[in-house]
């Protein structure tokens, strides 16, 4: 989960599983974030971001609340409360996290609907040992399945 501050120091956030190492000495890494999102604006504002790993503990709730719906219109940590912060302010996940990382922009690379933030690794920490969500395991056993039952005779076909 990608969480930063808006320019009003207001906290927002969405899932994103673009995170990257880009160089270890100094350590860089990269997101790739949607110019759509809100939090897209946020960094750009601020140039300050965390990201918290999550874990295969994960409900789905929280990618409702983080990956389905804009923080433009939502405060989506209100339902948390107490928010902890890394040292730069920023917001990062209270559970089903094993770690955070906080980064710094030095660079941004327009690819068109995506920015690529590019920034230097400012703070981490280990929180847990519990095992770290892919998306792999996120499709297989969080997201709900879409029915497979067929049609009745007659039905309208549905849009997928
Ligand atoms: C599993 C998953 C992975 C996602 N990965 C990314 C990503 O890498 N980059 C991105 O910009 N959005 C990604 N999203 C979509 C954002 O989380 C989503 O658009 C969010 O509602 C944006 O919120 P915001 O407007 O508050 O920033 C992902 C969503 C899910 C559910």
């Amino acid at each position: 989960m990608l969480s930063a501050k808006d320019s009003a120091g207001r906290d927002c956030g969405c899932i994103i599983n673009t995170l990257e190492q880009v160089t270890s000495t100094p350590m860089r890494i990269s997101i790739t974030v949607n110019k759509a999102n809100y939090t897209h604006k946020a960094i750009m504002a601020t140039g300050e971001f965390t990201v918290s790993i999550l874990t295969e503990s994960t409900p789905f709730s929280v990618f409702e609340n983080f990956g389905f719906c804009s923080s433009r219109d939502n405060d989506k940590f209100a339902v948390y409360d107490n928010v902890p912060r890394g040292a730069n302010g920023v917001a990062y996940m209270p559970e089903f996290v094993n770690a955070f990382i906080s980064g710094k922009v030095i660079s941004v690379v327009d690819c068109g609907t995506h920015s690529i933030f590019i920034a230097d690794v400012t703070e981490s920490k280990v929180i847990s040992d519990e095992a770290s969500l892919t998306y792999a395991y996120y499709y297989e056993h969080i997201k709900p399945k879409k029915s497979t039952a067929p049609s009745a005779p007659g039905a309208p076909k549905r849009k997928v």
